[in-house]
């Protein structure tokens, strides 16, 4: 099953058969009282569609006929998963509610993303919801596993757990007080707080619908709520982010939108599927941390900003310099000097910095001199290295000191 109707989302429900989708997902306008446009990457189409309302009730009772319908077409061991933000995760939850019974309302999943927007005397959003209802206690659920915090210890992950009669958590032991190791270690059960990347405007998967999902959310809600085969339906499928996430995991699909733009926006991406993946959740947050701990350390007390993936700058300093950035580099252990510096001028030059710091940590010379001159970067000592260096003189002056009493003396 692939179809695509044109319509109101309504009347078309109408027409479908009771009982017989496996999951619903729905994106319906947000009650953002905007009317959304874009102009797609070639700028060859533009997209549009409107989220103006007059009040709540009226809001409400459009989503209220909708979820009625929905839930009519769901099988009983089907799912829904309702799209909103803050403008009216409040309405969508009651009358979700309302719908399927209080009993009925599984999770708010928290889809969390970085962008950066200068928001106003206001927090910058930086989520959406969307919330999980089933149509009765029967419905599918496909449990799955991440990884492991890094503050997980190896107890935790070995050793089996059980609850005291407090009902505390505790390792379980045998009858000899033994600790009984854990069975197969899957990872950490998905929780409700998922971090998927917005779509960047290069990303290939970008048409220009406005307020386009990514497949990779999409993915997950079909994997967690759908086997092979099944049917997804999406009432609200605007550039058919469902869809292509549906075809690409094997499932069935049904999408309907009012606009025409849309269908056909959604018919063509289902003909060349494109899936942007995203290295953040291939590589893991943390491999993107890879500032140096050691060489911050050497820098605390500097008003500075750590700075992550960049192979030339540990940190900027918060202050300009000529209006331009001040980077600074802590010199490595096995770095000689020129290699400290050629990586540190190199990016800070890339930068447009004026002046860059490199904190020298080490004596050790290069084979070859370096010019300072013209360079932007200063080399200032770390505090150990002064130290050091003091150190030796006292010591150097001492030694000529006593020669000289001894030559004098003898
Ligand atoms: C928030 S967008 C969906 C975006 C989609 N999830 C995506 O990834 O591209 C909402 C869509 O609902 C459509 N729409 C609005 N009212 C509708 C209705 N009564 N029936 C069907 N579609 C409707 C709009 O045309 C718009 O495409």
């Amino acid at each position: 099953m692939q179809e695509i109707y044109l319509g109101d989302c309504l009347e078309i429900m109408q027409g479908l058969k009771e009982n017989s989708i496996d999951m619903i997902y729905l994106d319906p306008p947000f009650f953002t009282n905007k009317r959304h446009s874009l102009t797609s990457r070639d700028r060859k189409s533009h997209y549009s569609f409107n989220d103006i309302w007059d009040s709540h009730k009226i809001y409400a009772e459009y989503i209220l006929a909708r979820l009625i319908e929905a839930k009519r077409i769901l099988k009983d061991t089907g799912s829904i998963f309702i799209h909103c933000d803050k403008s009216a995760n409040h309405i969508l939850r009651l009358v979700g509610e309302e719908v399927f019974g209080e009993e009925n309302f599984l999770s708010e999943i928290i889809w969390f993303y970085k962008r950066w927007s200068n928001s106003s005397n206001n927090l910058t959003p930086n989520h959406q919801s969307i919330l999980f209802f089933s149509k009765t206690k029967e419905y599918k659920f496909n449990k799955i596993y991440t990884e492991y915090s890094e503050t997980t210890n190896i107890d935790q992950i070995l050793q089996k757990r059980s609850r005291d009669e407090h009902g505390k958590a505790i390792y379980a032991r045998d009858v000899d007080g033994s600790i009984i190791s854990s069975d197969e270690k899957k990872g950490v059960p998905l929780n409700d707080v998922w971090e998927i990347p917005f779509l960047n405007p290069k990303a290939k998967e970008r048409t220009g619908y406005p307020t386009q999902k990514p497949v990779l959310l999409l993915d997950r809600v079909i994997e967690i709520s759908t086997n092979v085969g099944d049917i997804v339906l999406d009432p609200f499928c605007g550039s058919g982010t469902t869809l292509v996430a549906a075809k690409l995991k094997g499932r069935k699909f049904v999408g309907i939108d009012v606009s025409q733009e849309a269908v056909d926006l959604t018919k063509s991406r289902l003909e060349t599927l494109v899936k942007t993946e995203s290295a953040l959740l291939n590589k893991g947050r943390l491999s993107y941390i890879n500032v140096d701990e050691k060489s911050l350390a050497i820098l605390s007390g500097l008003d500075i900003l750590p700075v992550h993936r960049n192979a030339g700058i540990d940190a900027i300093l918060k202050r300009n310099y000529l209006s331009k950035p001040v980077p600074i580099r802590v010199q490595r252990e096995h770095e000689t000097l020129s290699e400290a510096v050629g990586k540190l001028s190199a990016a800070a030059k890339r930068k447009g910095a004026e002046i860059a710091f490199l904190v020298a940590t080490n004596t050790e010379q290069d084979l070859f001199d370096f010019k300072v001159e013209n360079c932007i970067v200063k080399i200032i000592n770390s505090p150990a290295l002064e130290i050091n260096a003091v150190i030796e003189q006292q010591g150097q002056a001492n030694k000529s000191r006593k020669t000289d009493i001894l030559t004098r003396t003898g």
